[in-house]
């Protein structure tokens, strides 16, 4: 029997209609004395704009874009699609899951559907999942998704926060196949970490209780960040036998634009070599490796058998990394 690896056959994605330029946000932070510039936020995080939900866009709603886009990509049908995985942390609602409800809305009832969450690794989380499923035959097709809705968890009186986040949804479609694929995936969680980023609020006795926004370190997550980006990057690619030379693409997530340069410089991997989206989607958390990895493939850079590199790092402390052949 040969044995099975997952390949991605197709990508998709989805943002919310509106656009929300720099220039824009701080006018609308400043009706509320909030006080920022288009300069600090361009040079401190290189975000120049994101989009932001509306009242009818919600979490599933984007997901079911993304996937149906990544499923036209690929060329097949929802119904042949066995597993679905969602990651998210900001879910429309806490069940059914947001995966069940695009299955729903996809048709095809009768394969795996769940929703995982670890915050920004999110979606790696699920590829590694996806993946490990893939191989051990359990399923055959499966969709993969990233999909937030940040804009709904943000403290818009809280300046280092509010201004990092977007909203959106990417997806990827994997199959089992006997040509690579993915080559090597590992997720890692530090729990002892998780108050650097936090998201406290939940559910209790008919309200809503505890902190309902997000609240992070900017500077602890900064540095841990690119620590682990470095070394989970290296244990990938050492596991599949890559080397730096090797890879055609490193598609961190997208946080801030000098983390994206900061990991670039301490692997050795030239600059245009990596994908950044950051500038044109800010964090969208689980959504923003494959929104990345999306555009790639759509504008033509990411071409068959090149290597990628795929990372999550994020709340939890979650990280990892999927080292994939296209
Ligand atoms: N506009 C203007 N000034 C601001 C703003 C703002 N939006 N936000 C903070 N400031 C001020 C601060 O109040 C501070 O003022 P002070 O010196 O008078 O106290 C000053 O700017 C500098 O603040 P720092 O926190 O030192 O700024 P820093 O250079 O560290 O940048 C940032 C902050 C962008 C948050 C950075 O730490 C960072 O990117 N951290 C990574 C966090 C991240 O990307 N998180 C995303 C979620 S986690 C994840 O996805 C992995």
């Amino acid at each position: 029997m040969t044995t099975k690896v997952a390949r991605v056959i197709g990508t998709g994605s989805a943002l919310p209609e509106r656009l929300v330029r720099n220039a824009e946000l701080v006018q609308q932070l400043a009706q509320r004395n909030i006080e920022t510039s288009d300069e600090w936020i361009a040079t401190r995080t290189g975000i120049r704009e994101r989009h932001i939900a509306g009242p009818g866009e919600g979490t599933t709603l984007l997901a079911e874009r993304a996937a149906r886009a990544a499923l036209q990509r690929a060329g097949v049908a929802p119904a042949s699609v066995d597993l679905i995985i969602v990651a998210t942390s900001t879910p429309d609602q806490v069940f059914p899951s947001t995966a069940c409800q695009v299955q729903a809305r996809l048709g095809g009832a009768g394969g795996a559907a769940f929703d995982i969450q670890a915050a920004c690794s999110g979606f790696v989380y699920a590829l590694s999942l996806a993946d490990a499923l893939l191989r051990c035959g359990a399923h055959r097709r499966a969709l993969v998704i990233g999909a937030e809705v940040f804009s709904r968890v943000l403290d818009w009186n809280d300046r280092s926060t509010c201004v990092l986040f977007g909203d959106g949804a990417g997806a990827a479609v994997l199959e089992a196949d006997s040509v690579p694929g993915i080559l090597a995936s590992r997720m890692h969680a530090d729990g002892a970490r998780g108050t650097i980023l936090t998201l406290a609020g939940h559910l209790s006795q008919g309200v809503a209780a505890g902190d309902p926004f997000l609240r992070m370190d900017g500077k602890a997550v900064f540095k841990f960040a690119v620590d682990v980006l470095e070394s989970s990057a290296n244990e990938v690619l050492a596991s599949a036998g890559i080397t730096i030379g090797q890879l055609d693409w490193l598609i961190p997530h997208q946080a801030n634009v000098r983390i994206l340069a900061a990991t670039a410089k301490r692997l050795g991997v030239p600059t245009e070599r990596v994908v950044v989206t950051v500038d044109r989607h800010g964090n969208t958390s689980a959504a923003s490796v494959p929104l990345a990895l999306d555009t790639a493939c759509t504008d033509g850079r990411v071409r068959s058998g090149q290597h990628i590199l795929l990372q999550g790092v994020g709340g939890g402390f979650t990280w990892g990394s999927v080292l994939l052949r296209y």
